[in-house]
């Protein structure tokens, strides 16, 4: 399960360090890739070489080195979760506190997806109040926890604060990984993209829909463990793609495609018209002053899937630039789909092409939900727990 996963893993200054390399080695056998971020500190336990090597990856230690567009704290949130082995009693201290004053400890800060730490320490730091606190609230605020084994410690003495096993740290990831697969066994189809609607060989009409929301949908829902098809205008790598231009080659796609799924997610933005009569040559300029195009009604999908599958699970989009709340209210009653997701496209700040959006969720009660600005990754994974709960 943990083939094709981005694990990444944060390891700080303590003597454990060395069976952090054990770790890395599991993960990469079991398929996963793996990226590595250390503490300065961390440096006087293993090598940025041996970690590289193991790995296969860059390893990251330096904040202000940045070779990309992203910082790399950013960047290395992309990451499924974040196992931090050995935790020293130093880092778990600050990220309690919201320190960030190395690159580890700003990931972890950034990081929105799972979290494990596999605290390491002498019995006395382990037993010392403010450190348990500090883990205390940690967990509060989502962080997991593999608690220090009994035993026989570096320093000499015996007492609990002996990092769990790599075998240990190993399993306990997967456990957290596949407890998040909430969608697990599920069929998704996704729309994404902005039609185009042919004129002739080489002109089309299309709209301003980037595929960005859709595309986020389709990543968290494969994250929570659905099997996802995506019909786009585009191909990406990691799902069962089918790629459609016009709005009835994406009809029919769907339509082949929907006995086989749970739920069915319209979030392209579908071109309403069609051109009559496609020119099969290329349409010359000519001498007049003017071209008319005249523009058929095209098939609304959204209508006809819900109408056709009172049993299936569908989710439709509404792109409005005014009366948001009450367009989506009329749309949902119109088309008879489960959920309309509703977002305001007068908005520069998010919607078209942005990479944040701000959503309602209007079901068919016309109960609405709303879930605030934020990433479309996080939007996306958002509404998918709002619709499967
Ligand atoms: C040999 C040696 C072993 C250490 N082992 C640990 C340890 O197991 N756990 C711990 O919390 N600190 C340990 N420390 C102390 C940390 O290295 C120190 O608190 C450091 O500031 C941690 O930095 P970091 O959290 O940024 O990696 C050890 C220090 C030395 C010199």
């Amino acid at each position: 399960m943990l083939k094709g996963k981005n694990i990444l893993i944060g390891i700080t200054g303590g003597i454990a360090a060395y069976k952090a390399c054990t770790l890395i080695r599991l993960f990469k056998k079991a398929g996963a890739n793996v990226r590595v971020v250390l503490t300065p500190n961390a440096l006087n336990f293993v090598t940025k070489l041996t970690l590289q090597s193991l790995s296969q990856n860059e390893v990251y230690i330096e904040q202000f080195e940045i070779d990309e567009y992203k910082p790399e704290h950013i960047a290395l949130t992309e990451a499924d979760i974040f196992v931090i082995a050995p935790a020293s009693a130093n880092t778990i201290s600050k990220m309690a506190n919201g320190i960030c004053d190395n690159l580890l400890l700003s990931t972890a800060c950034a990081f929105q997806k799972p979290k494990l730490i596999a605290p390491a320490m002498n019995t006395g730091m382990w037993n010392n109040p403010l450190v348990q606190e500090n883990l205390a609230k940690l967990k509060n605020i989502g962080y997991n926890i593999i608690e220090p084994a009994d035993g026989f410690l570096a320093c000499g003495t015996n007492g609990v604060g002996r990092m769990r096993e790599p075998e240990e740290i190993f399993d306990e990831t997967v456990k957290i990984l596949s407890t998040n697969l909430k969608l697990k066994n599920k069929k998704i189809l996704i729309t994404a993209g902005g039609t185009k609607e042919k004129i002739d060989p080489v002109r089309f009409i299309t709209n301003s829909s980037s595929g960005k929301m859709g595309l986020a949908l389709a990543s968290a829902a494969k994250d929570m463990g659905a099997e996802v098809t995506l019909v786009s205008t585009f191909k990406v790598d990691g799902f069962n793609n089918i790629v459609t231009e016009t709005a009835q080659e994406m009809e029919k796609a769907v339509k082949e495609k929907m006995g086989e799924q749970d739920c069915v997610i319209m979030a392209a933005a579908v071109s309403d018209y069609r051109v009559k009569n496609y020119s099969e040559q290329k349409i010359k300029k000519g001498d007049s002053e003017g071209l008319t195009l005249e523009l058929v009604k095209n098939p609304d999908i959204l209508q006809e899937i819900s109408m056709q599958n009172p049993q299936l699970l569908v989710v439709g989009f509404c792109a409005e630039s005014e009366n948001l709340i009450e367009n989506a209210k009329k749309k949902i009653q119109k088309k008879g789909c489960d959920y309309i997701i509703a977002n305001d496209i007068s908005r520069k700040d998010i919607g078209f092409n942005s990479n944040e959006n701000e959503v309602y969720i209007v079901d068919k009660n016309l109960d609405i939900t709303k879930i605030e600005k934020d990433t479309k990754q996080n939007i996306a994974r958002k509404i998918l727990e709002a619709i499967f709960e």
